[in-house]
């Protein structure tokens, strides 16, 4: 299957920053082999997306989405929104916003299900923090963050990307090693083969937390591992093209 590297900027950039970012990667991409994508802050959408013109290689993506199609709902972007702008996918249940904002499975699901509305792939994040792994839940964690965006959207297995990313392994440097990634790996790939076995087998399950240049190609070796959510190698053109160059 062709894998993903999805670049999850975060609440980092500027318009000079994301100039410079977007035109080093495009130099240096060429024709990858495999899919790239790009989630800069929802306030830069139409910067990237400019400045992405005429580059196939690299697609547009969002960090977040709303649970509602629209109307009073201040601050919200909705999906339609975000598809005007080009967006083809978006980030829902980082654990940065189920931490920060409250966000529930539910919601989390719901967000899944107005992505798909609109056309836009939803990368499903979960992952367990050290105290769940510390208590043996790290199964039960994500099992059941998974279960709640296919109970609402189990018809679109296949139009979606998960990614499990181990709280304790986000922007600390502390990677999960490629085994254990790869058992975690391997329980999502079950539970999706429980909905729909032809599906499961072309989702594409990302590893994030700590992914960089150094150790990308072990991890994107592993059978359930296809592709990263990156976030801070995905900051620095050579680093994150250097991942990318791994999954090819
Ligand atoms: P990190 O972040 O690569 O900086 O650990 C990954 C993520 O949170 O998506």
């Amino acid at each position: 299957m062709r894998k993903l590297i999805a670049g999850n900027w975060k609440m980092n950039g500027s318009l000079a920053a994301n100039q410079a970012l977007v035109q080093a990667l495009r130099a240096d991409v060429g024709s990858p082999g495999c899919d790239v994508v790009v989630c800069p802050p929802a306030a830069y959408l139409a910067q990237v997306q400019q400045l992405l013109a005429g580059c196939p290689s690299i697609a547009l993506g969002a960090q977040d989405v709303s649970e509602q199609a629209g109307g009073a709902y201040t601050g919200n972007v909705s999906a339609a929104m975000l598809a005007d702008f080009g967006v083809r996918f978006a980030i829902v249940g980082h654990s940065e916003r189920r931490q920060y904002q409250g966000e529930s499975d539910l919601l989390v699901a719901r967000k899944a299900q107005q992505a798909l509305a609109s056309g836009i792939t939803p990368i499903v994040c979960v992952g367990e923090t050290l105290a769940e792994r510390e208590q043996g839940l790290t199964d039960f964690i994500v099992q059941r963050q998974l279960s709640a965006v296919l109970a609402v959207n189990g018809t679109h297995v296949a139009e979606m990307v998960v990614a499990y990313e181990p709280v304790w392994a986000i922007g600390t440097g502390q990677t999960a090693t490629p085994e254990q990634a790869q058992q975690v790996h391997a329980l999502l790939r079950g539970q999706l083969r429980a909905v729909n076995a032809t599906a499961a087998s072309q989702v594409r399950i990302l590893y994030g937390g700590s992914m960089n240049a150094a150790n990308a190609q072990a991890l994107l070796a592993q059978p359930d591992i296809d592709g990263g959510l990156i976030g801070g190698a995905a900051l620095k053109a050579p680093d994150f093209l250097t991942i990318v160059g791994a999954a090819a």
